[in-house]
């Protein structure tokens, strides 16, 4: 596949406005679009859009716009790997046809499926979504849906895929098994018996197992289930809280852990995880005298390890005034400051997970599940590394290499130096179950994702993570990032702020006011909605002036 195709067709998509960027989307993906709400009711047990639709390139366009262009080009191409010229002659057509007046179906959760979802629902809050562009995964292109309310996330993880793409893309790994960890602690089992229990329960492992699948019995039919289980001794501390006062004379040195591994197909396996540690718990107990604890998954999971890298040549790293050889330079030293410093590590991390999290809203999956497990990782003493103090470390790690084909093909120097990006962190999402079939938005972002199944999901979050990172350092090294999220940020304040005066008012005023408004607030370097006001009162009749209270 070449990535330029790809990239032609979508590049300019963010100067497009709102609807022709809906009405691109209608074109590209028509048989996610030109079908009915993909779920309209609560956990439907099968998808409408299953897998019908692949990516872009790939797709078999048979929209009546689409074949109509074919028509008037005399071409028999469809929409597969056509330029942005054409995608615009398209765009245009489909409203001068007026084909399609039902709003765009990417849109806020009804209320009432969303009472059905939480307890004491009152109404339900609005993300904007919009899409990563230019990422090549494994030689394949993907269109990526992110939810977040932070101006300069998708600009900036799109800028950095287009560099990366332009070479050969991200390449990601991850575990064939998509498994899950279900934990049950055994407490009170006095200290000379603890070796009896551990034998025990090993050597009983294969009617454990047995025993644990009835919990789990449709996972075992689909192919998954029990699988395994390992048993770890936990020593006891102190409390860490001074204020302590023991209300338990008891004070075994040790607790048994047993872990359940259960392969969870495509879903995440929370739920699953949770039954079979509870189900399981009673059998464990009589096996070893042991006093029941907790029955729950762990969110760490490690046998979930997803892999993204990127290399690319120092020279194609060059970026605004800077040359490529300085690019690379500046953002090993900027990761090198998060190797040593954890106050820089969060920061860098936290950068990372803006693009992680904004997929794990779209599509989604369970994002608190993901951040503690991602957060856990980033700490020596998770990762097992105890050669460090226990140390909290950026997740992302960057390099430069030598490359020997480069170096044979008697290139010197700079020129056959790769700069190179890695990023691995255990994640655990699912892509069948869940809330994803409650929201009819989820399935849409699913289907303009490809329809990707658990492992390829995981992999194209761990790949916008590490390009969301590679964005924010090579921005914070050369630009700084103030200037262009600053852009956005004046336009966010200036629309609150014409937002009440339209209150009061009770007039809607024209887009153009939030863009100047914006511009002037960048000018004059302040950007607050305070001098907002000041400048829309600038260009309001006396009359009109209200106190504006409620900002
Ligand atoms: C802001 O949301 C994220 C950054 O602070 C990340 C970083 O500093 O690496 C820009």
């Amino acid at each position: 596949m070449n990535p330029n195709l790809h990239g032609s067709a979508w590049s300019g998509f963010y100067k497009k406005t709102l609807k022709e960027r809906q009405n691109q989307l209608k074109i590209t993906f028509p048989d996610l679009f030109d079908q009915p709400s993909p779920a309209t009711s609560i956990a439907p047990s099968v998808s409408p859009v299953s897998s019908v639709y692949s990516t872009p390139l790939t797709s078999i366009c048979s929209s009546p716009i689409s074949r109509k262009y074919s028509e008037e080009n005399k071409s028999n191409d469809t929409l597969n790997g056509i330029n942005n010229e054409q995608f615009n002659y398209l765009i245009k057509k489909l409203e001068s046809l007026n084909i399609d007046q039902d709003p765009f179906p990417i849109k806020g959760l009804d209320e009432h499926i969303a009472d059905k979802m939480i307890e004491n629902c009152v109404g339900t809050i609005g993300l904007p979504v919009g899409l990563a562009l230019n990422f090549i995964i494994n030689e394949k292109p993907r269109i990526i849906p992110m939810a977040v309310e932070e101006p300069s996330v998708i600009a900036a993880v799109s800028g950095a895929a287009k560099t990366i793409s332009s070479y050969k893309g991200f390449t990601a790994v991850a575990p064939e098994r998509n498994s899950i960890i279900a934990q049950v602690v055994l407490l009170d089992i006095p200290q000379n018996s603890l070796n009896l229990a551990v034998n025990k329960l090993l050597h009983q492992k294969p009617n454990i197992i047995k025993f644990a699948n009835q919990f789990c019995a449709n996972m075992v039919k689909r192919g998954g289930g029990v699988f395994d289980m390992s048993v770890r001794r936990i020593s006891r501390t102190n409390n860490r809280n001074k204020k302590h006062h023991p209300i338990s004379s008891e004070n075994f040195r040790e607790w048994l852990v047993v872990h359940l591994h259960i392969d969870v197909c495509d879903a995440m396996g929370a739920n699953c995880a949770s039954t079979v540690a509870e189900g399981v718990a009673p059998h464990l107990s009589e096996l070893t005298g042991g006093r029941i604890g907790l029955r729950i998954l762990s969110n760490l999971n490690v046998e979930r390890m997803t892999k993204a890298s990127f290399r690319i040549p120092l020279s194609l790293l060059s970026y605004k005034s800077y040359t490529g050889k300085e690019v690379a330079a500046l953002i090993i030293e900027a990761y090198e400051w998060a190797e040593i410093d954890h106050y820089r590590a969060i920061t860098h991390n936290k950068g990372m997970m803006n693009g992680i999290d904004s997929v794990a809203l779209a599509a989604g999956q369970d994002w608190r599940a993901i951040e503690a497990s991602a957060h856990a990782w980033a700490c020596d003493g998770v990762r097992g590394d105890y050669s460090q103090s226990n140390n909290y470390r950026p997740l992302t790690t960057y390099w430069i290499e030598k490359d020997d084909q480069l170096a044979d093909c008697r290139k010197e120097g700079d020129d056959c130096l790769m700069f190179c990006g890695e990023l691995e962190l255990p994640i655990t999402v699912g892509t069948a179950g869940g809330v994803i079939n409650t929201n009819p938005v989820y399935l849409y972002n699913m289907g303009i994702m490809g329809n990707p199944n658990a492992k390829e999901l995981s992999m194209i979050m761990v790949c916008i993570g590490l390009a969301q990172n590679f964005a924010a350092l090579r921005a914070l090294a050369t630009e700084g990032i103030q200037r262009g999220h600053m852009k956005l940020h004046a336009t966010n304040i200036a629309f609150a702020a014409l937002r009440c005066y339209e209150d009061e008012t009770n007039s809607s005023r024209p887009s153009h006011d939030i863009m100047s408004v914006a511009r002037r607030m960048i000018e004059k370097g302040s950007i607050t909605l305070t001098t907002a006001k000041e400048l829309i009162e600038e260009s309001l009749p006396k009359s009109q002036i209200s106190q504006c209270t409620h900002m």
